[in-house]
């Protein structure tokens, strides 16, 4: 069984793969769009502050949690808690997995029909309406988006299939730093067009009386989503952990990387959308209306656009792999499977899963409760079963490990600090703020 598991083959492998998980469309598509609709500056503080002090403890919990069981996330709590009903918890997160990566995928597949519009000088001379109606377009067809969808997964599940040292360190190592030069020169080029500074403030200016509670949940759900917690994911990658990687320095690495990108992409999305009169609040197509505008006022816009859409369906795919392999860790772990029939059912299974969620953009416009299927999903997951997660997984490294455990792996010499502003976080502070913010927002 350990050899079906697999390790990482180096250090620098594990954070490039943890940041190739927390890097993706949480960072590029989710995080401009949910500060367009969620207030601007006031929601980016708000995210800010969550990333610090509820992120990087969690990712901490997470990462400890999965070396010291060395299991997936259902096995892992039934190691360390034997004999209870702890295990549900790891049961919960696998379902979120499978319940995100389904439209995660067709997103995904979106931003790969983008790439191959883009390759082809698709939006050359496309006024802004245009942008919006091609976007309404793409997504409205029943075969394009499905098939797009189909091909993302499809890679997948090759990666996945690969094992996690081959496949997964493989990708990260080559994406995570070209990406992050390319949105830079690309911020660069924004922040010179005429209006960009208006969405500039915006974006960096905080209005405390636009704060309620339901900014708080979304910037909660993003920060959970964005950095891959509260669903095995960063659990898993740990499980692959060897004994000498320092947690706490790890983790805080990841957290910032993460949130550079995130910013990042926000000062890039937002004030080209105050540039070209887009509406910041448009929602889930605002990076697909936006990036087409701005490749087509820059010099090589046919090459930048192609290089980004294609970043952004790798970084994608890093995420992705990540979700799929919590799902096929725990067919390995407890049902005994073997990787490559693993693979292949929890694939099958997610793509018939995401097929309400492609069709929800058209003419089926399946809705719940006022919201496309898809968004419904997004919702469900990262202001529901995301927090959820994480605040049992809180309490449960908090109070059920304890300290003496948590100690064993986190506290190393050279970072005594880290512990003792970890644990009572842990412990008190985030079970506080994520079960009054969680609560509050239900009733
Ligand atoms: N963190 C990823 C992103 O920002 C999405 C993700 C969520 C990946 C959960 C794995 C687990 O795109």
């Amino acid at each position: 069984m350990q050899k079906e598991r697999g390790s990482w083959s180096t250090g620098i492998g594990f954070i490039l793969a943890t940041t190739g998980s927390a890097v993706g469309l949480g960072n590029i598509w989710r995080f401009p769009y949910i500060v367009g609709t969620g207030g601007g500056g006031i929601f980016v503080l708000v995210f800010l502050f969550f990333i610090l002090v509820i992120g990087v403890p969690l990712m901490m919990a997470e990462l400890a949690l999965g070396r010291a069981a060395k299991r997936n996330p259902v096995g892992a709590f039934r190691v360390l808690a034997p004999g209870t009903s702890w295990w549900v918890v790891g049961l919960l997160s696998i379902l979120s997995s499978l319940l995100i990566l389904s439209y995660y995928s067709v997103i995904a597949g979106w931003s790969i029909s983008y790439l191959v519009q883009t390759i082809q000088g698709g939006f050359a001379g496309f006024t802004n309406q245009e942008m919006g109606e091609q976007f309404a377009q793409l997504t409205g067809q029943v075969t394009a988006p499905l098939f797009y969808h189909g091909l993302f997964l499809f890679i997948t599940v090759l990666v996945v299939k690969k094992g996690i040292s081959g496949g997964i360190e493989f990708w990260s190592r080559i994406l995570v730093p070209f990406f992050f030069l390319l949105n830079i020169y690309m911020m660069i080029q924004v922040l010179s067009l005429p209006g960009a500074l208006d969405g500039l403030v915006w974006f960096l200016r905080p209005d405390p009386t636009a704060l309620t509670v339901r900014t708080a949940l979304g910037a909660l759900g993003q920060v959970f989503f964005s950095l891959s917690l509260g669903m095995g994911a960063i659990l898993t990658y740990g499980s692959y952990l060897p004994e000498e990687e320092d947690i706490p320095g790890r983790a805080l690495l990841i957290c910032l990387a993460d949130l550079a990108l995130a910013i990042l992409a926000g000062l890039i999305i937002i004030p080209a959308v105050f540039a070209f009169n887009f509406q910041v609040d448009a929602g889930p197509g605002l990076i697909f209306i936006t990036l087409p505008a701005i490749f087509n006022q820059m010099d090589n816009g046919v090459l930048f656009g192609s290089l980004f859409f294609l970043f952004l369906s790798i970084a994608a795919l890093t995420s992705a792999i990540s979700l799929l392999e919590v799902v096929v860790s725990y067919l390995i772990d407890e049902v005994q499977m073997k990787r490559g029939v693993a693979v292949i059912l929890a694939g099958s299974a997610v793509f018939i899963l995401g097929i309400p969620s492609s069709l929800s953009q058209g003419r089926f416009s399946l809705q719940i409760l006022g919201y496309s299927f898809l968004d419904f999903m997004d919702l469900l997951a990262s202001d529901l079963t995301l927090p959820l997660v994480g605040l049992l997984t809180v309490i449960f490294a908090g109070w059920f490990w304890g300290p003496s455990k948590a100690q064993g792996e986190l506290d190393s010499a050279a970072r005594p600090l880290f512990f003792q502003i970890y644990f009572p976080l842990i412990r008190y502070v985030i079970p506080l703020v994520l079960g009054y913010i969680f609560f509050s927002s239900i009733f």
